[in-house]
């Protein structure tokens, strides 16, 4: 081989995915139809502890993590051998990005397929917190329902209801989940206005929205839905200053990540009616709940649902998996989100690495 030159393409035999949890099986085939050694953790409790998940991203060619696994710049730094992270989810707050594109390991997730189940949650969230959907529900079954009454579980219209007012929907951030959500409004007759970081263009190009500055969306909404992703900017992008300026009827919903929300502030702006209610499928300390906001009546609370449809999670896993095999090839990954790194020298080391060839040849 000349110097320089790739390693021939790898028989994939010897090489090895890990995937951090069970999946759905059409990904897993999919890994294992291609002859790759698919390992899927099965150690104890729910989910691998850091301790497992250092081990396994040490020993292994590709990583499938979900996006409960914590991918910091220590842990990559441990996997000289590593030939890329194929996140099963569209967000990657869970990977340091950076530090990954710096050590030349590409990583990718599964964007488009959950745009539309996960807007179809953020509705049910926004109807169901603003209809009072889940306190109605458990005062059925708790037996409290003996006659009727106008005045029984009054919620906020989402349609022009009885004062025959548009209501304005507020998205904040407008990428495929927040314009599908947009899409919606049209149904429910809304006004819908828009902040999105990234500018007004793409806002003004849908024809959907009016773009507008964060302040007078949160001053002129009645629902306020969040779809940015979480970044040192977006942490806490909603805290005790902005839920003073809502409407103490606006509802909020949120279905990205917990901590662009400030939760502490939340159940302090919830319990003093402050804003009338939340719809909440993702948490600030995920899988846990800020002190107070279970106890509140006037929020409806999900276990991070948001894409969570059959079809959905089976097209994610085939998605995670096509991005793994790409890089068990050392081939640019179909969904990479740091293309840059196929361009870098650090990448082009791990694929040229004596032991990749090896690998091949000693399964
Ligand atoms: C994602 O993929 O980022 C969602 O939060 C879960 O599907």
């Amino acid at each position: 081989m000349v110097e320089g030159e790739l390693p021939p393409a790898a028989p994939l035999m010897a090489r090895r995915v890990f995937v951090t949890r069970p999946i759905p099986a059409a990904g897993t085939d999919l890994l294992a139809a291609s002859g790759a050694r698919v390992t899927v953790w099965s150690g104890r409790g729910d989910a691998p502890r850091a301790d497992d998940l250092r081990a396994a991203i040490a020993a292994t060619d590709v990583l499938l993590p979900l996006l409960t696994e914590e991918l910091d710049a220590d842990l990559l730094a441990a996997a000289p051998q590593l030939l890329g992270v194929a996140n099963h989810a569209a967000g990657h707050d869970n990977i340091d990005l950076p530090a990954a594109t710096e050590l030349g390991i590409p990583v990718s997730n599964t964007p488009d397929v959950l745009t539309e189940t996960t807007a179809d949650l953020t509705w049910a969230l926004l109807l169901g917190a603003g209809r009072r959907i889940v306190e109605a529900d458990r005062f059925m079954r708790l037996g409290n329902y003996r006659l009727w009454g106008p005045q029984l579980l009054l919620g906020e219209d989402v349609s022009p209801g009885g004062d025959g007012r548009r209501k304005n929907l507020g998205i904040i951030g407008f990428g495929r989940i927040g314009e599908a959500v947009a899409r919606r409004a049209r149904g429910f007759d809304m006004n819908v206005l828009v902040h999105h970081p990234g500018g007004p263009e793409r806002v003004m190009a849908s024809g959907l929205a009016q773009p507008v500055d964060l302040a007078t969306l949160l001053r002129e909404s009645d629902f306020i839905s969040l779809h940015v992703p979480l970044t040192s900017t977006t942490r806490h992008m909603i805290g005790a200053d902005e839920l003073r300026v809502m409407k103490p009827t606006a509802v909020l919903v949120n279905t990205s990540r917990g901590a662009v929300v400030d939760e502490a502030a939340l159940v302090v702006a919830l319990r003093s009616g402050q804003i009338a209610a939340a719809g909440l499928d993702v948490y600030e300390h995920e899988p846990a709940m800020t002190a107070g906001l279970a106890e509140l009546p006037n929020t409806v609370l999900l276990p991070h649902v948001g894409s969570a449809s059959r079809s959905t999670r089976e097209a994610m896993a085939v998605i995670a998996a096509t991005n793994a095999l790409a890089m068990l090839r050392g081939e640019p990954a179909p969904h990479c989100i740091n293309a840059a790194v196929y361009q870098g020298d650090a990448f082009a080391r791990r694929v040229r690495r004596p032991d990749a060839d090896a690998r091949s040849h000693n399964p």
